[in-house]
């Protein structure tokens, strides 16, 4: 620990997930960094395929549970923009794992881009034959304007007391990050009704049934 400065927006987070496995920041990046993240997203926009789902084929089914676009980050190419963000997450992964011994050993991301009228139906993040995926982040890369009639709202399923449910409803407001328990929060995102941007991925650990 000695080697490490504390930092406020981190430890914030580190303190939601421990009580309550979600935390919702918006100052992870800075309005800057946001903004040249979105031009990237925006620039980019024809690379982008229909996103999946577990191993099916049939592009109607998949879309009848996702609608989202993505393109998966590799970040051994990454371009410039794209280094902001790493450099961010990744020293994020290091505070994880040397303050809370987390032991996140990769990550991956995508953009993802929901056109007008798709949505997302709740799910859990982890594979049920890969339990690598330890924490969900989502960044927005929307402009700062997205009302709640445009729709895309994240919906976290929280316990809560007497063992039912209850939503919360997140805007996916430029900058906000999600970061969220991927084996435990069902989720979904709401209809949008106007383009919605994004990057999304997972912090993993070593499989611990080592099916993987
Ligand atoms: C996902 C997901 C949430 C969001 O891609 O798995 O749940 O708010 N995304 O985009
Ligand atoms: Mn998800």
């Amino acid at each position: 620990m000695s080697n490490i400065t504390l930092n406020p927006i981190y430890e914030k987070i580190i303190d939601d997930l421990s009580n309550q496995k979600y935390s919702i920041s918006d100052f992870f990046f800075s309005p800057e960094e946001t903004k040249q993240l979105r031009e990237s997203i925006i620039q980019q926009d024809k690379d982008f395929h229909q996103a999946a789902i577990g191993n099916s084929q049939n592009e109607q089914i998949v879309k009848s549970v996702r609608g989202d676009k993505i393109r998966w980050i590799d970040e051994s190419q990454k371009s410039k923009t794209e280094e902001i963000f790493f450099e961010k997450i990744n020293d994020f992964i290091l505070y994880l794992n040397m303050t809370c011994y987390m032991g996140i050993e990769e990550s991956e991301f995508h953009y993802a881009i929901y056109p007008e009228g798709t949505f997302y139906q709740r799910h859990v993040d982890a594979f049920k034959n890969d339990d690598r995926r330890t924490l969900s982040i989502v960044l927005y890369l929307n402009d700062e304007e997205w009302k709640d009639e445009y729709g895309g709202q994240l919906t976290l399923y929280l316990p809560d007391e007497n063992n039912t449910e209850k939503e919360l409803n997140v805007l996916p407001l430029a900058g906000r990050i999600a970061i969220f328990d991927s084996k435990t929060i069902p989720h979904e995102v709401k209809k949008v009704n106007r383009p919605r941007y994004s990057i999304t991925g997972w912090l993993k650990t070593r499989s611990r049934t080592g099916v993987i």
